[in-house]
């Protein structure tokens, strides 16, 4: 019998992810997103051909480093107007792309594994993370519900996840998550302040030198 120390997870995946507390309402679960990798980028690819990625502009006239685009019922945009939830993608002036049944079916199933059953997302905003791309401290506060957690999946490069308190002020933790690990924040954690440390160099056999994150939420 063969000892492999990278089979550890079964195909399907943990039965029973290994749910790493983060605050209250806030959880990190390990490699729960992995045996999916390969069919959500692919689902990434997809929409990508539809909604390119693309740098926003800050109302504050800055150019965002994180290449972004969407998918689902409405998308995250930035501009000189300000922050906001738009049915429609102004690249193209068309609706967003559907959200994949991938990124559905993992959002709900990872929101449940972390407490947070019936979560329905309809928003799925795309990061495009290069070498050096970082994501300066703030809070996901341009949604209707703040019933609903957030849901963000990690793909390709390790990051150094940034997670605060409820003031911007407040030291975050530093957060290692790789490939296919999920953060799930909500109750009383869900408008905690974070961000993502710049991003190290690396080379990931799917995602070569980019790390792409997915950020599930109930927008509307
Ligand atoms: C976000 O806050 O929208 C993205 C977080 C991440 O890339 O991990
Ligand atoms: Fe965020």
């Amino acid at each position: 019998m063969t000892f492999d120390l990278f089979d550890d997870l079964p195909p399907s995946g943990p039965a029973t992810p290994a749910v790493e507390p983060l605050a209250d309402g806030a959880v990190v679960l390990r490699g729960v997103a992995r045996p999916d990798a390969e069919v959500l980028v692919a689902d990434v690819q997809a929409v990508i051909a539809t909604a390119p990625w693309r740098h926003m502009v800050t109302p504050g006239g800055l150019q965002m480093s994180v290449a972004m685009t969407n998918c689902g019922a409405v998308g995250w945009v930035s501009d000189a107007r300000g922050y906001r939830y738009d049915p429609i993608d102004p690249l193209s002036a068309n609706p967003w792309p559907e959200m994949p049944a991938s990124f559905r079916q993992l959002a709900t199933t990872a929101a449940a594994q972390a407490g947070f059953a019936g979560f329905e997302p309809d928003a799925c905003l795309i990061n495009r993370y290069a070498p050096g791309t970082r994501l300066s401290l703030h809070q996901d506060r341009d949604e209707r519900d703040y019933g609903a957690p957030i849901v963000s999946v990690s793909l390709g490069l390790p990051a150094v996840f940034l997670f605060g308190g409820m003031r911007r002020a407040d030291k975050p933790q530093r957060v290692r998550l790789a490939h296919g690990d999920v953060v799930v924040w909500g109750g009383p954690s869900r408008l905690a302040f974070h961000g993502v440390a710049p991003l190290a160099d690396g080379d990931h056999p799917l995602l070569g030198q980019l790390r792409i994150n997915l950020t599930f939420r109930k927008a509307l």
